[in-house]
């Protein structure tokens, strides 16, 4: 629709007598004071993502010139080391917060844009609770993974399993289903709460700990677990660190000889991610290692790494058919496509890396 069609009956072109300075510096002038009795008042919530402050800056700056308000190189420059200022603050607290700007235009006919930033954060422990009202069907799951079902399959006698990060139970529900002793460890309550009524429901041995994993050692015996499965739950790791945490932890726990199958985003061959997107891909739910992160994680620990595979096109290959896909996020979400918007060529992908328990440990 052109802008004639969409304003049939206003005149829009004044009469060419209007003035003798000529329409276009007329109009400029006119509407330089319209601007000032034009009010408005915005909130925008960005997320609190350090490396991207320079866009958001851009942003504003387009806004504030669009309302006839531009603001000097100073204004903006202050802008930006305030968004700075609380974009930093929110990462480090979270990686689920957001730069909060609300601003309104002065009503004393001045073209001052007043405005506030603020960090706001929210946990995923919260996010998860209301995905637990407000989500129908499975939430992260049709049923247990394929990958874990393969290796469950390979153990003739009871024994003891872990899910680590176990939500609300797909993968320990089974674990416990085939009869064998199940440790569930879950940070958000809502999730574990709902695992552990499954579990007396269906009457199984499930022993849930709602607990950060992160935070302090699993309330787990050494070298008693023979399979641990942790799935889609190194997405919400920060730093290497965290991964290094992680198997740590099932290098103690393991039996000699137990493994331990986790999924976690890997960049792919050749791919060299900068820090913007690092960054977001922590928001976004999407952590991914370099493989060379991967070993640093895994150096002088008692674990060797038996395989690594690409997890989509493992569970797309064995899952049966009425449990594809797991959910409507899964494919996308697997190749990256929440961070970088595109399978075209992907970036990085979810891996299924098994891990085994040296079978005597040193330390
Ligand atoms: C995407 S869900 C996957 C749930 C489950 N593993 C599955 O595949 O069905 C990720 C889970 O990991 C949990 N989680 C994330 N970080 C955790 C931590 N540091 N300690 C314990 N649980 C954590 C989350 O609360 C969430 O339930």
């Amino acid at each position: 629709m052109s802008r004639n069609d969409s304003l049939p009956n206003v005149p829009i072109d004044p009469s060419p007598e209007f003035s003798t300075i000529g329409h276009q510096a007329l109009r400029k002038g006119v509407m330089g004071r319209i601007w000032r009795r034009t009010r408005t008042a915005a909130e925008i919530a960005f997320p609190a993502i350090p490396s991207l402050v320079f866009h958001y800056v851009d942003f504003l700056a387009d806004q504030f010139a669009a309302m006839g308000r531009p603001f000097s190189t100073a204004e903006l420059n202050e802008l930006s080391r305030l968004l700075l200022l609380k974009a930093n603050e929110g990462f480090d607290k979270s990686p689920n917060a957001n730069v909060l700007v609300r601003y309104q235009t002065s009503n004393d006919g001045s073209l001052h844009v007043h405005y506030q930033v603020a960090a706001s954060t929210w946990s995923s422990e919260s996010e998860y609770e209301k995905w637990t009202v407000n989500r129908t069907g499975p939430l992260f799951g049709k049923s247990a993974d394929a990958r874990l079902i393969t290796a469950l399959t390979a153990l003739t006698t009871p024994l003891t399993c872990l899910d680590i990060g176990a939500g609300n139970g797909r993968n320990a529900l089974e674990m416990a289903r085939r009869g064998h002793r199940v440790w569930a460890v879950e940070i958000a309550p809502a999730l574990s709460e709902q695992l552990e009524s499954s579990a007396k429901e269906e009457n199984l041995p499930v022993h849930v700990v709602t607990q950060n994993l992160l935070n302090a050692d699993l309330p787990i015996d050494s070298e008693s677990v023979h399979i641990a499965h942790v799935a889609q739950v190194t997405s919400h790791f920060r730093t290497v660190e965290d991964l290094k945490k992680l198997f740590t932890e099932l290098a103690r726990v393991l039996a000699p000889g137990g493994k331990a199958l986790v999924s976690v985003f890997l960049t792919e061959p050749g791919e060299h991610p900068d820090r913007a997107a690092q960054q977001a891909a922590q928001y976004l739910w999407s952590t991914f290692y370099t493989p060379q992160e991967l070993q640093s994680a895994l150096a002088d620990l008692p674990l060797t790494l038996r395989s690594n595979e690409n997890a989509l096109a493992y569970e797309r290959e064995h899952l049966p058919n009425e449990s594809w896909p797991p959910t409507d996020w899964f494919e996308e979400w697997a190749q990256g496509v929440d961070v970088f918007g595109t399978t075209e060529k992907p970036v990085i992908s979810l891996r299924w890396i098994e891990l085994e328990r040296a079978a005597h440990c040193s330390s």
